[in-house]
Order: C-alpha cells, then structure tokens, then sequence
C-alpha cells in the first residue's frame, strides 16, 4: 500500500511520524503545498478546489489510501472529497475529536487556524460524543509561521503561546487537542507551559490507526513532494525530524490557478 499525506506545508510530517510509529513498512507519498502555506486563512471554496487537485495528484503518484493531514481542509473539503473520490480518504479531525471525548473530564481546549475554529468542526465531533461536554476554541494565527521556519522554542514563540493557552487555563481545561497538524512539533513546549494541567490529544494518532485496516506491504521509495522553495523546506525539515526518512525530496506544483 501507498499512503498519501497531503498538508499545507510542513504540518503533515507530524502525521508522517506518527505513520512511520504504527505502519512502518508502508510507503508514504506526501504533499506539503509550501508554495501556499498557510491555509488557515482561506475560504472553503478555495480549500476544496486546492485539496481536490493535491489528491488527484496523490492518485496518480499511485497512492492508494490518502490522509487528509490538514485539519483545516478535513474540517472544510474532505466531505467533498470522499464524494468525489473511490479512493478513502481518513481526515484528522474526527478521529481528534473522539480521541478528547474519551480522556476529557468535561472541558475541551482546541487550537486551531482561524478557518478550522470558525468552522465549529471540532465542537460539533466532540459534542457528538457527549453534548455535556463544554468546547473552549482557539485560533492560533502566528504558530504556523513559526514551525514552518522551524522555531519550536524561542522566548518570542513561548510569549506568543502562552497570551494563545490563557483562555484555555481561564475556563480550566482538563483537555487540549492540538488542531491543526503543525502543533505538535511545539508538543514539548506547550508542555512546559501547562505541566499536567490538561491531556494533550496529537489527532494523528487516532487518525493513523484508522489506516491499519488497509495495511499491506510496501513498495518502493518514499517521496516528499513540495510546492515552494526546496532548501528552505529542507533545512526546517531536517531541523524537525532529522530521522525524517525520505528517499526523495522533490519540488514539484501540481496545482493549476
Ligand atoms: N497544518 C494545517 C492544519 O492542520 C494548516 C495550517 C495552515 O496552513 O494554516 O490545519
């Protein structure tokens, strides 16, 4: 089998970590749109029409499972994607969402990019669960940039963090679900800022489980696809995950405007 991973940018190689911990021996094809990064801030209409172009893509690279590693899109496009589609596509925020109903005492934190959090996604799946449960929301605009320049702990970013987790605090989260794919290379930082106060839900790994009812063995090189500058991409990527695994690194912009 032949997973494909597609995200905004980076992000997704939280995903692809978390694949490489549960499935090992799976090919992995992944699309970062770098060129574009960030689609927090973006209309579903245009969400819906870059992520149908990235999966057409991840098709005929030979994918043939995909995972939507975008919670901004899974929260926007991927109904339309799975219509459309015969290939399955697993997104990220249900199994997210099912993940903090199962740990949460009653009060949910998410952080999210603007375009996730005003969607109400995220509330609306854990509610699913148990309508009791209170959602306390946040969006997070400045902690994509910071990832993609591969900043995981500077003084500016932990400021920047904490003014983000203060509300979360204020209402006495016992739960936190990291809601957009590119948190959790912050994962040790928002540590230190919130101790044991509340459970830190990483959506991936709920995510990647659904994948294992269509495991196989692997085939062939596992290839990173990007849109935008490659030696940037490259030294924030080995920066982040230096065991990253990729045979290939490729600068390639499938998408047409
Ligand atoms: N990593 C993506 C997400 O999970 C999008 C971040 C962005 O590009 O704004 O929502």
């Amino acid at each position: 089998m032949a997973i494909g991973v597609f995200d905004s940018g980076i992000g997704g190689i939280t995903v692809v970590k978390e694949i490489r911990k549960q499935l090992p021996d799976e090919k992995i094809i992944y699309f970062g749109d770098t060129k574009r990064v960030p689609y927090g801030g973006k209309d579903k209409e245009e969400l819906i029409n870059l992520s149908e172009q990235i999966v057409a893509f991840l098709i005929r690279e030979g994918a043939d499972v995909i995972i939507d590693a975008c919670n901004t899109t899974s929260a926007l496009a991927l109904p339309y994607l799975q219509e459309k589609h015969t290939v399955p596509i697993v997104g990220v925020l249900v199994p997210g969402a099912d993940s903090a109903s199962k740990v949460t005492k009653g009060k949910v934190g998410v952080m999210g990019t603007e375009a996730t959090i005003k969607s109400g996604c995220y509330d609306v799946a854990i509610k699913a669960q148990e309508k009791s449960t209170e959602v306390v929301s946040i969006h997070c605009p400045k902690l994509v940039g910071f990832i993609e320049d591969g900043d995981l702990n500077s003084s500016y970013l932990k400021r920047v963090l904490r003014d983000y987790l203060n509300p979360l605090f204020l209402a006495n989260c016992d739960t936190l679900v990291l809601g957009c794919t590119h948190y959790p290379f912050l994962s040790d930082t928002i540590y230190e800022l919130i101790g044991d106060s509340m459970t830190l839900i990483n959506p991936a790994v709920a995510a990647v489980n659904e994948l294992k009812a269509y495991e196989s063995s692997r085939e062939g090189e596992d290839i990173c696809y990007i849109s935008g500058d490659y030696h940037s991409f490259y030294s924030a990527l080995t920066a982040l995950y230096p065991d990253h695994g990729f045979e290939k690194i490729v600068t390639y912009d499938p998408i047409e405007e």
